[in-house]
């Protein structure tokens, strides 16, 4: 009776076809004969206006390690929501939810699960800004094609993952889950996680759909700090933010996720140039925006909107299609459709959206995912393997006086330091399900690399901050003892990410203090630095012998770290965004457009280049480039040109080398950087042999630049290309 009473209640507020529709035995919509769009339609014709709003909604279920975010109880999740925010790595709460979803609801219409997969699920690999040091897109792309196994084999359907924000301030704590400061670099690894994530097919058990963010500008945040401000030219926009989304685009990516920051007055989630001309209009993406974390609501605080209805109304307008976690669009939706506000046209083209994702997941025709054991989900031999090659990868020599790595003939080490004995800091931030319990220490690591070849003892000399010297005593008289002291230091891991952002970007006086009491001793220091964000390691440079940045390397944690010290790994990264020589410094990163008085305007008091470079990072080898030789040295728009370097290894060990190929427009209708990465390319090069690296150069893409409204413009002139010290210079002529 209750069924009848329900079903005409129902009725009532269903569109006729659908009526007539729902009488069928298999509507089109679940026959997975059918192409998607049909499917689509179909549904869409059925859908009532409520259900409709409903598919926009993204509510959550628990919660992560992001304090803010705070999670709705279970019993709160309507089935009928389009998507939801699992925490969970049980594959049974997430079918518990889905049933509700298939059939509790009216058209059984599957929820979209989505989950912050930012280096890794389980499997942690290093966080984005290390991994873009190993200039290694493929793996970075098996790294993710891991995360995205682990997670979809979790009840995860969607990561929101890959963020590509061109980040130039240090302080900001987010430079941790982004590629760096280069626009060209963000770009590539967009592309590299994308494919990754969404391999060849979504609908595979082991895919996920990916999510681009923060669209846009996020990077930009004034003076380093979270949430605030971004002043952002037009021209500033194009050639410098877009690039990475506009190719993670052409990638194929699912999703993006409009972000917090307000641009120079109109914010990210607000923002109809951004998210409809030219995501929807210009580059043709079919997918859907969600909002990032309340930044519907935080239009009011932003001051663009009086309440949430208005914020509401002002984010579906701009082009943000699903609503994340803050009820924006459940609440006052439907009735700006009901006023008029709202065109039904752009409804359904928001709902279209959504589904379009949800089908090609194959949501509708497998809703549920399998429950397997962990163990045949996580931590499986060849994803380890890609995660620990990852982290060796990302390790950038930074100095390495005297050769004094690789350490062979020793016999004492003392390992000393806050991080030598750690594990849960090594995670890295957005790593919620990261398992530190199987994460071998850098003093473990270092012990087991040199067992029954030196000995490797510990002490831990200082906690990451406060002012504590009781530990100092102990760690000297290791170190008196010892040949060489290993130094851990670095960064918690709540430090860096969202919503940490520091003043300064020095490690805490008492790490650094440490380093100058053992450096007394006179032994050789080598210094271990683990963090979510380039350091300034000013003052301690000169107190050390070596330094390794080693970012926050994630499972492997010790491993790849004990493999680089004792040589059994020779480091191949370089660096992926500018290690400023103060926090006073910033922003500096190496495409800077150029000065009107380039020999002046410096700052007094500290040097003007910045501690290491961009690309800077040390070998265990040395390697001798060529001259550039190049296939013509004037040439007319639309013609090949091909420029080609060699490499020699003149070391006495095989080693990487990665060539990075910038250009420069001297003179130009704009001021354009003094120089842009355009190309890389690591060579494994043996000792002694010579590697040739190419560069296929597209004259519009790689020469050219964009103006402010995306166009690419090619002049003729001068232009030259570079790597390391070489330059050739390449006329365009009409
Ligand atoms: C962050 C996003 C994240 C979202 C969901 C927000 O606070 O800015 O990067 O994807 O939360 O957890």
């Amino acid at each position: 009776m209750k069924n009848i009473i329900t079903y005409c209640l129902l009725s009532l507020m269903i569109p006729a076809t659908s009526l007539f529709a729902d009488q069928e035995e298999k509507p089109l919509y679940k026959d997975k004969k059918q192409v998607i769009e049909k499917r689509i339609e179909d549904l869409l014709s059925r859908m009532t206006l409520a259900e409709k709003v409903m598919q926009l909604n993204q509510y959550t279920l628990g919660r992560n390690d992001n304090a803010n975010n705070m999670a709705d109880p279970v019993n709160d999740i309507p089935g009928e929501i389009g998507s939801l925010i699992y925490f969970s790595s049980d594959p049974e709460l997430r079918n518990r939810v889905q049933h509700k979803a298939m059939e509790q609801t009216r058209l059984g219409i599957p929820i979209l699960f989505g989950y912050d997969v930012i280096h890794g699920f389980r499997t942690i690999y290093p966080i984005s800004l290390g991994q873009a040091c190993s200039w290694n897109p493929g793996l970075v792309e098996q790294a993710c094609a891991v995360a995205a196994q682990e997670t979809r084999m979790s009840g995860v359907d969607w990561t929101f993952s890959p963020m590509i924000d061109v980040a130039r301030d240090g302080r900001w704590g987010r430079v941790a889950e982004g590629y760096g400061e280069d626009p060209y670099t963000n770009a590539v690894f967009a592309v590299a996680s994308v494919k990754g994530y969404q391999g060849t097919s979504l609908s595979s058990k082991k895919n996920v759909a990916a999510c681009l963010k923060h669209y846009i500008g996020y990077g930009a945040s004034e003076a380093g700090r979270d949430y605030v401000y971004t002043e952002i030219s037009k021209q500033t926009l194009w050639d410098t933010y877009m690039l990475p989304y506009q190719e993670g685009v052409k990638a194929g990516a699912a999703t993006l996720m409009s972000s917090f920051n307000d641009i120079s007055g109109t914010p990210g989630s607000a923002n109809k140039y951004t998210l409809t001309e030219v995501l929807k209009n210009q580059w043709k993406h079919d997918g859907f925006v969600v909002s990032d974390w309340g930044s519907i609501e935080q239009l009011r605080p932003q001051g663009v909107a009086a309440d949430k209805k208005d914020a509401a109304f002002k984010a579906f307008q701009a082009g943000v299609e699903m609503d994340m976690m803050n009820r924006c669009y459940d609440q006052h939706l439907g009735d700006l459709v009901k006023e008029g506000k709202v065109s039904q046209d752009r409804l359904d083209d928001a709902v279209r959206r959504v589904l379009r994702v949800k089908f090609r997941l194959g949501l509708f025709d497998q809703p549920y995912t399998a429950v397997t054991k962990e163990k045949d989900r996580f931590f499986l031999p060849a994803s380890l393997a890609i995660a620990e090659k990852l982290a060796e990868e990302s390790v950038v020599l930074l100095k390495n006086e005297h050769k004094i790595l690789p350490l062979t003939n020793v016999s004492k080490i003392a390992v000393v330091g806050p991080m030598a004995k750690n594990q849960f800091d090594l995670l890295g931030s957005w790593a919620a399900h990261g398992n530190q319990d199987r994460m071998v220490t850098i003093y473990e690591a270092l012990k087991a690399e040199y067992q029954g070849k030196a000995e490797v003892s510990y002490a831990q000399g200082c906690n990451f901050d406060g002012d504590l010297t009781s530990g100092f005593e102990e760690a000297k008289n290791l170190a008196s003892k010892s040949d060489v002291v290993v130094l851990c230091l670095g960064e918690k891991r709540g430090w860096s990410g969202e919503n940490a952002s520091r003043s300064t970007i020095a490690l805490p006086a008492i790490q650094e203090q440490l380093v100058m009491e053992l450096k007394k001793l006179g032994k050789p220091v080598i210094l271990i630095l683990s963090s979510g964000r380039p350091l300034d390691l000013t003052r301690l440079a000169p107190l050390s012998e070596a330094m390794l940045t080693i970012w926050q390397p994630g499972t492997p944690a010790g491993k790849p770290v004990a493999g680089v010290v004792s040589g059994r790994v020779n480091p191949s990264g370089k660096l992926s965004m500018t290690f400023p020589y103060t926090s006073g410094q910033i922003p500096v990163y190496y495409n800077q457009r150029q000065s009107a008085r380039p020999h002046q305007g410096k700052y007094q008091d500290i040097p003007s280049t910045p501690l290491y470079e961009f690309a800077h990072g040390l070998s265990y080898t040395t390697f001798q480039y060529g001259d550039i030789k190049v296939s013509a040295a004037q040439l007319k728009r639309n013609t090949p040109l091909k420029v080609e370097v060699s490499v020699t290894n003149t070391g006495d060990r095989d080693g990487y080398e990665t060539v990075h190929w910038f250009i420069s427009d001297p003179v130009s209708t704009i001021s354009r950087p003094v120089k842009e990465l355009k190309h890389f390319d690591k060579q494994w090069i043996k000792k002694g042999e010579t590697a040739t690296y190419q560069f296929e150069v597209d004259l519009e893409r790689d020469l050219g630049f964009v103006d402010g409204e995306g166009k690419r413009i090619l002049e003729s002139g001068d232009y030259y290309v570079m790597v390391k010290d070489k330059k050739v210079k390449i006329e365009i002529v009409d």
